[in-house]
């Protein structure tokens, strides 16, 4: 035994002892090779990656995604670089590259290449990649875009849910109202979320909800945990040995809120199978879920899937449309003269003996125009909300990108930029007035929906809700500031919000 294990210590000696003495020449060599990949125009990931001729980018690791300035520090470091038409930058393991410009953005979103996204650790625990958002380009996704396109955004069905738009408009701006009698000045935030919340309800459940209390608490509580855990960055997506650790907790949030989501939706699923079963007429209220109930065999989703697909409706439907009119709001409260414009047309239109309604808008040139230009300067998602991923080798002008790599577009820089737009920070609805902007995809100087295969589904429905509740704000009150003024900072969580809730005063008109 005392033999044995002599022979086996020689041999471990004999067998580490020269490695042990290479040890220090091994870390340096490694420490170079390291500083090295470090220093590689884009970093580490691109170092790593198959790309033999670089494309110009920051070295070592881009923590701005990290931060609530992502579009801004994205921004300031493509135009130092010089590389606002395509940056390359590394997060952990992550390849990243993003377009400035709208030559660059247009090829990235047009291209079949870029067809995926990537996929979030809490999207895939929240079953987002059975939604529309984040399913593979395949036949599943697009079999879910067509049954979305033709039953829950088609003109007819938009123009058939006007009266409860219009009522939820109503019920908002009497809310607003009582809430300047009580306090003398008015939050609109959570009156605009609740607001944008019972309009998706209504669209996809048929179904409209009180908050504060019960079921309506629940739903409200379910939607905020969804954004933030959405909305929180997770270092364990570009770093795998993180993942099983689950440093930030994301994970076991995300399960924790799908078990809740899960029962929530199905009671909501199954309220409406029990009604077909008594009176099937009695259902035919357009309600998407509906719809979805109804597919044929070979297209019917199972229970799993239907709940993801609603949840992402109601998700997608309701920060974007509410933090849009925050910011428009805003802009009116802050620029008098361009409400009064907007009031003026109001009045030539509508008069104040009748309220106004979808089939105004077209008449409202200005009122479009001041949505286009909030759009312009406070995108919802300035980096085009969620990525894309390169599903195989591609170029984008003259670059190589490899399979895998997320391309982001950095929308709120490209509508910013003077080499676009004239006085590009001022806010100038007019400009509208002299070049009618396409805003739904052809036009990538200003494209906050996005572009392509990919572009939001949900355009014509939040914008005809944007546009609505507006002409309604606007028809009825008169925005003022409060002595505080109006504090433009912003904070991009999921969205990009206004930083601090915007408090102002509102007045009836008539
Ligand atoms: C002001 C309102 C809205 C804005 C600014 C907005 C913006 C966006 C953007 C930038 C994208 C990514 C597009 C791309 O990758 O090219 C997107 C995708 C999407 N949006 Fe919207 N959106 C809005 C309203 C809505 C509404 C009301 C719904 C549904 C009720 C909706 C549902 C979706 C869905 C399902 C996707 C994913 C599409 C896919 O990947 O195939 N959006 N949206």
């Amino acid at each position: 035994m005392g033999f044995s294990s002599a022979v086996n210590l020689d041999a471990l000696c004999l067998l580490f002892l020269p490695k042990a003495a290479a040890l220090p020449s091994i870390a340096a060599f490694l420490l170079v090779a390291l500083t090295v990949l470090w220093f590689y125009p884009g970093g580490l990931a691109w170092a790593l990656s198959k790309s033999t001729l670089p494309i110009p980018g920051p070295p070592g690791m881009v923590l701005a995604l990290s931060g609530p300035a992502a579009h801004r520090d994205l921004a300031t470091l493509a135009e130092t670089r010089k590389a606002t038409d395509l940056m390359a930058f590394s997060v952990g393991l992550t390849r990243f590259v993003v377009s400035s410009r709208p030559d660059t953005a247009r090829e990235i979103l047009n291209s079949s290449a870029f067809a995926d996204r990537p996929m979030k650790e809490s999207a895939h625990e929240l079953l987002f990649h059975r939604a529309m958002g984040f399913a593979p380009f395949g036949e599943y996704w697009r079999n879910l875009r067509r049954v979305s396109a033709t039953y829950m955004f088609s003109p007819k069905r938009i123009a058939a849910f006007g009266e409860h738009r219009s009522d939820i408009g109503q019920q908002m701006t009497e809310s607003l109202m009582a809430s300047m009698e009580k306090n003398g000045a008015v939050e609109v935030r959570k009156a605009l979320h609740l607001g944008a919340l019972n309009n998706v309800m209504m669209n996809v459940f048929g179904k409209r909800f009180d908050f504060g209390k019960g079921e309506g608490m629940e739903l409200e509580e379910l939607v905020k945990e969804g954004y933030e855990v959405l909305g929180e960055f997770n270092w364990s997506d570009h770093f795998p040995l993180l993942r099983w650790l689950d440093p930030q907790g994301i994970r076991k949030r995300s399960r924790r809120l799908v078990y809740k989501v899960n029962v929530f939706v199905e009671s909501l699923i199954d309220e409406h199978r029990k009604r077909r079963q008594v009176n099937r007429d009695s259902v035919d209220n357009g309600a998407f879920v509906d719809v979805l109930l109804d597919l044929e065999k070979e297209e019917r989703l199972s229970d799993s899937d239907m709940i993801a697909v609603l949840w992402e409706m109601i998700f997608r439907g309701t920060d974007t449309v509410a933090i849009l009119l925050e910011w428009i709001m805003a802009r009116m409260v802050l620029h008098q003269e361009m409400q009064s414009k907007a009031q003026a047309e109001l009045d030539a239109v509508i008069g104040n003996s009748r309220l106004p309604t979808d089939t105004d808008i077209p008449n409202l040139p200005f009122l479009q125009s001041i949505v286009k230009e909030t759009l312009r300067l406070h995108p919802p998602g300035p980096l085009l909300s969620w990525a894309r991923l390169a599903v195989h080798d591609v170029n984008v002008g003259s670059h190589f990108i490899p399979a895998g790599t997320t391309a982001m577009v950095n929308m709120w820089a490209i509508s910013r930029d003077v080499r676009n737009w004239e006085n590009p920070d001022e806010f100038d609805p007019r400009r509208f007035e002299e070049e009618d902007v396409s805003i739904l995809g052809s036009d990538l100087r200003l494209a906050p929906f996005g572009s392509g295969r990919r572009v939001c589904p949900g355009k014509a429905l939040g914008l005809a809700t944007v546009h609505l509740w507006l002409a309604q704000l606007l028809h009825k009150l008169r925005w003022i500031p409060v002595e505080e003024g109006v504090d433009l900072s912003e904070c991009l969580k999921m969205s990009l919000e206004m930083k601090h809730p915007l408090v102002c005063k509102a007045f009836p008109r008539y």
